[in-house]
């Protein structure tokens, strides 16, 4: 049986996000949630989208920031393809993405690593907890700011009937390199998802 569905074929979108798909872990952002990053958060000079699957975060990045540039390690029909983030070392004044679910922990690293200026990550509002991450993460370099949102996201595959709403808490951890301090705790205020859907 396939866990992803109810046995009344009900879609059950949260659960799938731990499924590794063919590509693997293909999840669009829908468009709302990267409009209520750019509306509350600056980002001056290039913004690489670094595992940007079909272009749905990117376009909405485009709107807020006209130099954009987007790749992904499969090939999605957009952007620049067989771009291994986790290995990468060039450095970009930004960096926008939601990355894979089981390798978040990379994903920071690796925007560490590469971004200049900031970098922002869409994770789930629970990657704060942990042992682990407190020591390799949020002990050396805590986000400057979590943005955590009010309405809930639901990440649909590719195609997927869109019905039912999430049940898992989502926030944007944005890292600024250019400041250093205490992690601010924002709440982005309800009614992006109206606006944007
Ligand atoms: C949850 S989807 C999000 C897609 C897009 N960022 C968005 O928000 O709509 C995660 C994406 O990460 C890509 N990916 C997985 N591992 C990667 C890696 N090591 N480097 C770059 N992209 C990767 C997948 O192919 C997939 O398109």
């Amino acid at each position: 049986m396939d866990a992803t569905y109810n046995l009344n074929g009900g879609f059950k979108p949260t659960l799938k996000r731990f499924a590794d798909l063919a590509g693997p872990d293909f999840y669009p952002t829908p468009a709302w949630a990267t409009h209520a990053l750019v509306d509350n958060e600056c980002f001056t000079g290039q913004i690489w989208e670094s595992a940007c699957g079909n272009g749905a975060m990117s376009e909405v990045l485009k709107t807020a920031n006209s130099d954009v540039v987007s790749s992904d390690l499969f090939d999605r029909g957009y952007g620049d393809v067989g771009v291994d983030f986790l290995a990468s070392n060039t450095r970009v004044p930004n960096i926008v993405t939601n990355p894979p679910y089981n390798s978040a922990e990379g994903f920071v690293k690796s925007g560490l690593r590469c971004a200049e200026k900031k970098f922002a990550l869409l994770l789930r509002l629970a990657f704060l907890e942990g042992a682990k991450r407190q020591k390799s993460i949020f002990s050396i370099s805590p986000p400057t700011r979590v943005w955590v949102f009010s309405e809930r996201i639901t990440f649909y595959p590719m195609n997927a009937e869109r019905k039912g709403s999430g049940t898992t808490a989502y926030a944007w951890f944005v890292w600024d390199k250019q400041k250093s301090g205490n992690t601010e705790l924002r709440w982005l205020p309800p009614g992006y998802k109206a606006a944007f859907s």
